[in-house]
């Protein structure tokens, strides 16, 4: 869906973006994550076109954008970003209404549209249709970011740290329902952040950059057990690595065939995390756990021992 090749981009005599290549599969998630400066939000405005890249070759569909009128771009891709880019002194309803508008769709059209976004992002109606940016909550904004980014319905979301400015359990509420309207609208997403928490949790694909270049890139799991040099282990937490690796790791990978002892008395479903049911076992005292099917019948067990000690590939 997404293909950047050997692309460069110079600011004058500074190169922000490094010879990069990436590809982002249509309905994938992918994650830029790196330290500050290292190009992320370049990369990501390279692809919308709101900067031109110097170097290499940029396809959308196997289109090369630049042979893309602005109008397909502006259609085709939502942008949200960190500071929402909301205009204070419109509404709610317009300011999620602009691409639409722009893209001149008749008022009714655009009016159901907003009405339709509003409740896919739980906004209520009544309550925040004429309500401006300065009487929400950042949550809400940041919302309000997301609907008018979905606006004309576009197939790719490029979003620039779009919870940034949250507390922890507002953007882990937030990272949630991306997760669930990626799954449920089948979007491909670029998503910019620093937190590599975020990214884990994010990330179907996730790209390490440091100094304008790609360290590394790979499913989650794959940089979390093998990352390719001290930087990319530093940025994923160093020996921390085990539980950030575990949290993503469903129960069913790890768990051992029911035996023939008696059934551990506390239960897990098999798509819980194995750092969900760590927290059980310690919270239970449990050594052992019985882990269960979505129609709550026994199909393994899971030990403290081999969640701590032993590989899910051993
Ligand atoms: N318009 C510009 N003109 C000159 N230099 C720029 C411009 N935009 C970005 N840069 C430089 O390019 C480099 C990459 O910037 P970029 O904004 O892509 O970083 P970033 O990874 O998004 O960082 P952050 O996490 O702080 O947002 C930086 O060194 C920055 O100073
Ligand atoms: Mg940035």
């Amino acid at each position: 869906m997404i293909d950047l090749i050997h692309v460069t981009k110079h600011f004058g005599d500074a190169v922000a973006v490094d010879d990069i290549s990436l590809s982002v599969a249509r309905g994938e998630l992918c994650v830029l994550v790196g330290t500050s400066g290292c190009g992320k939000s370049t990369t990501l405005r390279m692809i919308n076109r709101l900067i031109e890249h110097s170097e290499g070759e940029i396809h959308i569909d196997g289109q090369q954008i630049r042979e893309f009128r602005e109008e397909s771009l502006r259609r085709r891709m939502g942008y949200a970003i960190q500071s929402t880019g909301l205009f204070p002194h419109w509404t709610v309803a317009r300011n999620i209404g602009l691409v639409p508008r722009l893209l001149k769709w008749p008022a009714a059209r655009i009016q159901a549209r907003v009405e339709e976004l509003m409740a896919l992002l739980g906004l209520d109606l009544e309550e925040f249709a004429d309500k401006y940016p300065h009487q929400l909550s950042g949550g809400q904004a940041q919302r309000v970011g997301v609907a008018r980014a979905l606006a004309a319905d576009p197939d790719i979301l490029l979003m620039d740290e779009p919870f940034g400015a949250l507390d922890p359990l507002t953007r882990e509420g937030l990272q949630e329902e991306l997760r669930e309207l990626q799954g449920r609208l089948e979007k491909t997403i670029v998503f910019v952040t620093h937190d590599m928490d975020e990214a884990l949790r994010l990330a179907d694909h996730l790209v390490v950059m440091h100094q304008g270049r790609i360290k590394q890139q790979g499913r989650p799991l794959e940089l979390l057990r093998e990352p390719a040099d001290a930087f990319v282990e530093s940025l994923l937490g160093g020996e921390g690595r085990g539980l950030k690796e575990a949290a993503l790791l469903p129960v069913s990978q790890r768990m051992l065939p029911l035996g023939p002892r008696l059934l551990a008395r506390e239960r897990i479903g098999q798509q819980a995390s194995l750092r969900e049911a760590l927290s059980l076992m310690l919270w239970r005292h449990a050594e052992r756990l019985t882990v269960v099917d979505d129609d709550d019948l026994p199909v393994g067990e899971l030990s403290l021992r081999r969640l701590v000690g032993v590989r899910s590939d051993d």
